[in-house]
């Protein structure tokens, strides 16, 4: 399965993205606006990890490999929550820095949105964003996610404490863009 986008094309993890991945998550200035599951340093066992979890054929989840030119430059995945939240996924997302700025993740968010509802049995998709994460939160705002809530002080990252912006987008509310699976 491959979304393809003007900018890049999203596909599935495979074993050999291991030492892509492994350079081109290595950054902190990646690390510090993710969740601390995201590691920093990242090794190539993290890769490993991922990878295997990536690609461990949950019905859940959606885990792609942002590619460029056939290299390996982000990822972007939606994960259902559980027990009374399984009609929600969240979204996450990233890109090695030398490619931010580009407009490659907002392409990605919108092909991955509409497969998603296509695909996860969900009524809502929401993204966590930490108050100060101006890119991030432009990359929602562009795709029609609206800000539903600020959660004061709820993260703790790197010694400092955050507020976190929770973005949401239900279906059919925006994100037109066809995108053609193959
Ligand atoms: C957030 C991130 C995924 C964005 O990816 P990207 O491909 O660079 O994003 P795009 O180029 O599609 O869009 C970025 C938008 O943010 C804007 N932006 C970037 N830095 C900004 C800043 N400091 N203040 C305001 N807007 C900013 C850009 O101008 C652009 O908006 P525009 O098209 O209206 O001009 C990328 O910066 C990244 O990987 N960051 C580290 C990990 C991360 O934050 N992940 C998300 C966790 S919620």
């Amino acid at each position: 399965m491959k979304l393809i986008t003007s900018s890049c094309i999203l596909r599935e993890w495979v074993y050999r993205d291991r030492i892509t991945l492994t350079k081109n998550a290595n950054h902190p200035e990646i690390a510090q606006w993710m969740r601390d599951g995201f590691p920093s340093p990242y090794s190539l066992e993290d890769a490993d990890n991922f990878i295997e979890m990536a690609t461990g054929g949950e019905n859940n989840q959606i885990y792609l490999a942002i590619d460029l030119n056939g290299e390996v430059v982000g990822g972007i995945g939606v994960r259902r929550l559980g027990d009374i939240y399984r009609k929600t996924a969240e979204i996450g997302y990233w890109i090695t820095p030398a490619n931010q700025g580009r407009g490659i993740v907002t392409d990605a968010v919108r092909a991955i949105v509409p497969y998603t509802f296509q695909k996860l049995d969900i009524i809502r998709i929401e993204a966590g964003v930490f108050h100060t994460n101006y890119a991030s939160k432009r990359v929602l705002e562009k795709n029609g996610f609206v800000l539903e809530a600020v959660h004061q002080n709820a993260i703790y990252k790197n010694g400092q404490i955050l507020d976190e912006c929770l973005y949401v987008l239900f279906p059919g509310t925006t994100n037109t863009g066809k995108t053609p699976i193959i």
